[in-house]
């Protein structure tokens, strides 16, 4: 029996969230440029798409680059998207083999135009797709994403579109860049580190955190059914006891 037959497929996450993290580290530590990392994180991207695609879930959101992230030195900025505009180009194959629809979430009015361009072209031409969604967090910050809401909240408030009461956690939810998926389930972070660096912060309230020591480059099949496995022994009680579980 293979790791893969012990994952049991009527118990997965119907939203599974990564952060990415660990390219830098993997290049430095072999003496390479940080961007050789973030090259080689590509690879990871694939196999983890194909996994789940493998194993049926439905929605995977990987952050890939975030509003602080801006702050990095230019030419590794620069770099990434160059990465994102290849990987795009790449896949778009891969999506329409795989019946994969690609979304982006995030501040994307903020990506070089040639980014837009073919993030929009991608999306429009995987719409119709529905066996997996593929999220992309691109300049995105959970807090920004909930700024964003507030302020197109009040301005219905403003125009009498919405009354003050009738405000509540799916009327926020309708108005983050998640609108269309499910609140997280499982949330893996590699590379070691144990912090949510400002990623999906309301989306991710009753999510399954689960932390990998491994960089990012360095993911495979294997450390995606390690997360798993890990998930589907937790019991999720939402508040609840154990016994109005059962
Ligand atoms: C994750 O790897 C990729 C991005 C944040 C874009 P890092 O680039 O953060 O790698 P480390 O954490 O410095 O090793
Ligand atoms: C989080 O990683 C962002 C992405 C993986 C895209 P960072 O490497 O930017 O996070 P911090 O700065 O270590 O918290
Ligand atoms: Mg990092």
């Amino acid at each position: 029996m293979s790791v893969l037959d012990t994952i049991n497929k009527n118990n997965l996450p119907k939203h599974l969230a990564i952060i990415m993290d660990g390219n830098g580290r993997w290049a430095k530590k072999q003496g390479l440029l940080r961007t050789i990392g973030h090259e080689n994180g590509t690879k990871s991207v694939r196999v983890t798409i194909e996994s789940c695609i493998k194993l049926g879930i439905e929605n995977l959101t990987l952050y890939a680059f975030s509003t602080e992230n801006w702050n990095r030195p230019k030419l590794e900025v620069k770099t990434l998207m160059k990465i994102l505009i290849n990987s795009l180009q790449k896949e778009l194959n891969t999506f329409q083999e795989n019946n994969i629809k690609l979304n982006a979430i995030g501040n994307i009015e903020l990506m070089p135009k040639s980014a837009q361009k073919e993030l929009l072209e991608v999306m429009e031409k995987t719409k119709n797709n529905s066996k997996m969604t593929l999220t992309l967090a691109l300049s995105y910050g959970s807090r920004e994403e909930i700024v964003n809401a507030v302020k197109r909240i009040s301005d219905k408030v403003k125009n009498n579109i919405i009354s003050i009461d009738a405000i509540d956690d799916s009327i926020i939810n309708e108005h983050l860049y998640t609108q269309n998926l499910p609140d997280v389930d499982l949330l893996i972070r590699t590379s070691g580190e144990h912090r949510i660096s400002n990623f999906l912060l309301w989306q991710i309230a009753y999510a399954e955190l689960f932390f990998s020591e491994v960089m990012w480059p360095d993911f495979r099949e294997e450390h995606l059914y390690e997360a798993l496995i890990s998930y589907q022994k937790r019991e999720r009680r939402f508040g609840k006891t154990s016994e109005q579980i059962k």
